[in-house]
């Protein structure tokens, strides 16, 4: 297939562009580079623009033939988009739609979207499934939200098929050490915890010791993102085997506490993690679990990384060869 990845110079989709190449499709990334680096990016055809500028992302798809749009391009700090909430609309919802139209002129067919565990909000109940309420409690999960909305109605509207995709926590890096994670500013725990491992960070914080947890921290559930990944192959066939429009959690149904993921890579690393307890942050849910029993049953998807210590190691390798 002919596959537009856009935010394909980020942490996801870069692995994702790793993995269609492998896989035989042609690959064409589209990043503003605003958090991404062009040196991620493996595929050969690279355009730097936003995905806003519809005069340029026009004659992209009117110079190249596309069946299929992943998109992973949008900001994601939850921290930010609740002091600055217009950005995240902005981007991930105004952004989103200014691509859509121009997919929909040059008709192409198949969208697959990374949405996010934040459209749920606090949950009611755990694992989350798809069945719960959608409630987003910051703007960066109303941001991804009223994108899977306006998805449904561009299905009705102009037979647009999609995949929503609601990632959890991705987490480690590309087995072969390639590629990894470096967000800036980093606000995920494992690459956190190893920053402090490495000693490129003193300590790290933990927002909380009191949560109706094992041990009171927070509760995540990390998926690999090579089975991320592996999701998005098993979502587009499911589009073109011209199944209906679909939305997915993807998680690895387990959950892990805070501590129990800096004692994991204490374990990794033979390295002592130095932290401190801080207030608990706004908005912070104690446990966030899936349920992936849909896209188990219906994609025929199933996590390969189910020690999250095999996901730490893979990160600790990207770790060990900062500076990138
Ligand atoms: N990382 C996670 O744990 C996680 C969890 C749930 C959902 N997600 C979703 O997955 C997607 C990818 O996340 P990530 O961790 O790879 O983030 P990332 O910041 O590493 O990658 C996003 C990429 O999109 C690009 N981008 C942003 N706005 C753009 C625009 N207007 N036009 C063109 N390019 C633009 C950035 O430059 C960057 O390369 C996001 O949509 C995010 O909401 C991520």
């Amino acid at each position: 297939m002919n596959i537009l990845v856009v935010g394909g110079a980020g942490y996801i989709g870069s692995h994702m562009v790793k993995q269609l190449l492998k896989d035989g499709h042609h690959v064409m990334v589209m990043d503003n580079l605003s958090k991404g680096y062009r040196d991620a990016v493996l595929c050969k055809t690279f355009f730097e623009i936003d995905m806003a500028d519809q005069a340029a992302t026009t004659k992209i798809f009117s110079e190249n033939p596309i069946d299929a749009v992943f998109h992973f391009a949008s900001f994601i700090e939850v921290g930010e988009s609740i002091s600055n909430p217009e950005k995240y609309f902005k981007n991930n919802t105004e952004g989103t739609q200014a691509l859509l139209e121009v997919m929909i002129q040059f008709h192409v067919k198949y969208f697959i979207f990374s949405s996010t565990a934040a459209i749920f909000g606090s949950p009611n109940y755990s694992p989350i499934d798809e069945r719960h309420p959608k409630s987003p409690i910051n703007p960066y999960g109303h941001s991804k939200l009223l994108v899977e909305e306006m998805l449904e109605r561009f299905d009705s509207a102009h037979g647009l098929r999609f995949v929503s995709l609601r990632y959890f926590n991705a987490a480690g890096a590309d087995p072969e050490g390639e590629l990894g994670e470096r967000h800036n500013p980093e606000t995920h725990l494992i690459p956190l915890v190893l920053q402090a491992a490495s000693g490129r960070r003193d300590s790290i914080s933990i927002f909380g010791s009191d949560y109706d947890t094992l041990d009171g921290t927070c509760v995540r559930d990390y998926i690999h993102i090579n089975d991320l990944v592996e999701a998005h192959m098993k979502a587009i066939t499911y589009l073109r085997q011209g199944h209906p429009s679909a939305a997915f959690n993807l998680g690895n149904g387990k959950g892990f506490s805070v501590k129990q993921i800096i004692e994991a890579a204490e374990e990794v690393t033979g390295k002592k993690i130095p932290f401190i307890f801080d207030e608990r942050r706004i908005g912070d849910p104690s446990i966030l679990v899936a349920d992936a029993s849909l896209a188990n049953d219906v994609l025929g998807w199933t996590t390969e990384y189910q020690d999250v210590r095999d996901i730490i190691k893979h990160a600790w390798n990207w770790e060990k060869k900062y500076p990138w």
